[in-house]
C-alpha cells in the first residue's frame, strides 16, 4: 500500500550516509557532557559533540560563551559538528543550512 500523497511522485531513495545518522540518533555516541568538559577543551570558534542521555548534543564556543544545541540538522540530520561556526550561527556542512546557536532556531 502506498501512503497518502506519495502516487504518482518519485520516493526519495535515501543516501548510505543519511542512514548512519539515523542510527546513531539511536545509541548517542560521544562523551557523557553530564560529565562536563574543560573549557580549555573548547577553543573559541570551535565545536564538541557528545550526548545527554539519549540526544546528541553539540557544544559550540563563541568568545567566553558556550551553547548547546541539538547535533543534527533538522533538514536531514546532517552532522553540525562537521559545519562551520561563523558569529552566533552554525553552518550544516550538508545543505548549508544556518542555525542560532543562542536558540537552535533556522535562520533563513
Ligand atoms: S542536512 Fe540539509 S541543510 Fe543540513
Amino acid at each position: 500500500m502506498v501512503p497518502d500523497g506519495t502516487q504518482g511522485r518519485a520516493l526519495r531513495t535515501i543516501p548510505a550516509q543519511e542512514m548512519t545518522m539515523t542510527e546513531n540518533q539511536a545509541n548517542p555516541s560521544g562523551p557523557d557532557l553530564t560529565q562536563g568538559i574543560a573549557f580549555a577543551e573548547l577553543a573559541d570558534g570551535g565545536m564538541f559533540a557528545g550526548h545527554v542521555g539519549d540526544d546528541q548534543v553539540l557544544l559550540a564556543r563563541v568568545g567566553e560563551q558556550v551553547f548547546a544545541v541539538a547535533a543534527q540538522c533538522s533538514h536531514y540530520h546532517g552532522p553540525l559538528a562537521e559545519g562551520l561556526v561563523v558569529g552566533e550561527m552554525v553552518r550544516c556542512p550538508w545543505h548549508h543550512a544556518c542555525f542560532s546557536l543562542r536558540t537552535g532556531n533556522r535562520s533563513d
